[in-house]
């Protein structure tokens, strides 16, 4: 009679840990069903590439490649595709997972199309990627007002229209690249007010247009590469005494102004001016910084280049196709 009630809770114990062998999922599974629901179509839309052979009904979905779970409820906070071959479009469905904060679809050969609009409703994202894949389409201004995106990477596509002037109004972002699409217009007025110092811009190989807007001199740059367009006007304004900037790259372009005058952050390491419309002389203080590059070939800057510093460590294709700049390593001045 006494042993009864102990019997029977051990047989139940053995029950329930043989069900557990025998089927994990049902009692252990910490997946959200909306969050898988949602990642097999995903995985439908994709048409059901070998890289997401791990998302199977027999598991746990936070245990799959290429997503995380997270926060007290585990949700889905991360997709992130690498290198796959796909031949689909960005599925609409990514939209449906409210708890996304990283999202990276890179090096998907073959992903085409545009961004869908449903990507406006995840306004919990911080990091997004979508590089080194074959979109098309605009920029989408919908990143602008999600006031948690850190990065925002839609670098090597086919992205075509100009630049939302509304992603500047995200405030916490702190890095944009752009990079090697067909984007065309002006830089956006608003890019002079990104809200985070320290902010990394890549526009490169676009077809960018028209003057610089005035408005860069307020923000803070570390790293601004504008290189490979057809921008025009004075640059001078991101050239500034104090602030973080380390790298500008503004080659070929159409940028016309006088060098002359221009201060340098004392962490400046690289600048690179070649191919543009830049007169004036170079300023003594270039020989205080340390340069691990310097560029301003096919310029049109006179006058004897500064002795001292890192200035004759670098070779005459760094000075060349100038109007009548002289001095080492360049021919002596006459
Ligand atoms: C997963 O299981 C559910 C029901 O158990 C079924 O309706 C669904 O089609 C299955 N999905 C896949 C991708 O196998
Ligand atoms: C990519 O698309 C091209 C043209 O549509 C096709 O020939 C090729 O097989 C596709 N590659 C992959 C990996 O799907
Ligand atoms: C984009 O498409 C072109 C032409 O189909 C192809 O050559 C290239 O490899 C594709 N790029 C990527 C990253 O898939
Ligand atoms: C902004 O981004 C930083 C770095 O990821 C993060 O630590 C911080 O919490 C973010 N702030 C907001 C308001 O999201
Ligand atoms: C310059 O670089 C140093 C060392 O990397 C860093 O501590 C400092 O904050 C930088 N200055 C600015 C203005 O960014
Ligand atoms: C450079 O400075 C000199 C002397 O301060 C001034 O006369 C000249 O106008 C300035 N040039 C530019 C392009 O600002
Ligand atoms: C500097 O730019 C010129 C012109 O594009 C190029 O020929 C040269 O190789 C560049 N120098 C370096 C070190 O990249």
């Amino acid at each position: 009679m006494e042993k009864a009630p102990f019997s029977l809770t051990l047989n139940l114990l053995i029950l329930s840990l043989l069900l557990l062998l025998l089927n994990p999922t049902p009692c252990l599974s910490k997946c959200n069903s909306h969050d898988r629901k949602v990642l097999f179509e995903i995985k439908a839309a994709l048409g059901n590439p070998y890289l997401l052979e791990s998302w199977q009904n027999t598991t746990d979905c936070c245990t799959w490649y290429c997503v995380e779970c997270g926060g007290p409820d585990d949700r889905i906070i991360a997709l992130v595709l690498l290198k796959g071959e796909i031949n689909a479009q960005i599925p609409p469905q990514v939209g449906d997972l409210p708890y996304l904060q990283t999202l990276t679809f890179h090096k998907l050969s073959n992903l085409t199309g545009t961004f869908p609009n449903a990507l406006s409703k995840l306004t919990r994202l911080r990091e997004v990627t979508f590089s080194w894949n074959n979109l098309t389409g605009p920029v989408p201004p919908f990143f602008g007002p999600m006031k948690n995106l850190f990065s925002l990477d839609l670098s090597f596509n086919q992205l075509t229209g100009s630049i939302p002037p509304e992603l500047a109004y995200a405030p916490n972002l702190s890095g944009l690249r752009l990079d090697r699409n067909r984007l065309t217009g002006p830089i956006p007025e608003s890019f002079g007010y990104f809200q985070q110092r320290e902010f990394y811009l890549f526009l490169s190989h676009n077809q960018l247009s028209g003057p610089i807007p005035n408005s860069l001199r307020n923000a803070d740059f570390t790293y601004i590469d504008l290189s490979r367009n057809q921008i025009t006007g004075d640059a001078y304004m991101l050239f500034k005494p104090s602030g973080s900037l380390q790298i500008i790259d503004l080659s070929r372009n159409m940028f016309a102004f006088d060098l002359s005058n221009v201060t340098f952050t004392p962490n400046l390491t690289s600048i690179d001016l070649n191919h543009n419309k830049i007169t004036g002389n170079l300023p003594v203080q270039l020989t205080t910084l340390n340069l691990q590059y310097i560029n301003v070939s096919y310029n049109r800057l006179c006058g004897q280049i500064p002795v001292g510093g890192k200035l004759q460590s670098f070779s005459i294709y760094e000075y060349f196709h100038n109007k009548c700049l002289c001095g080492s390593p360049l021919p002596e001045c006459k």
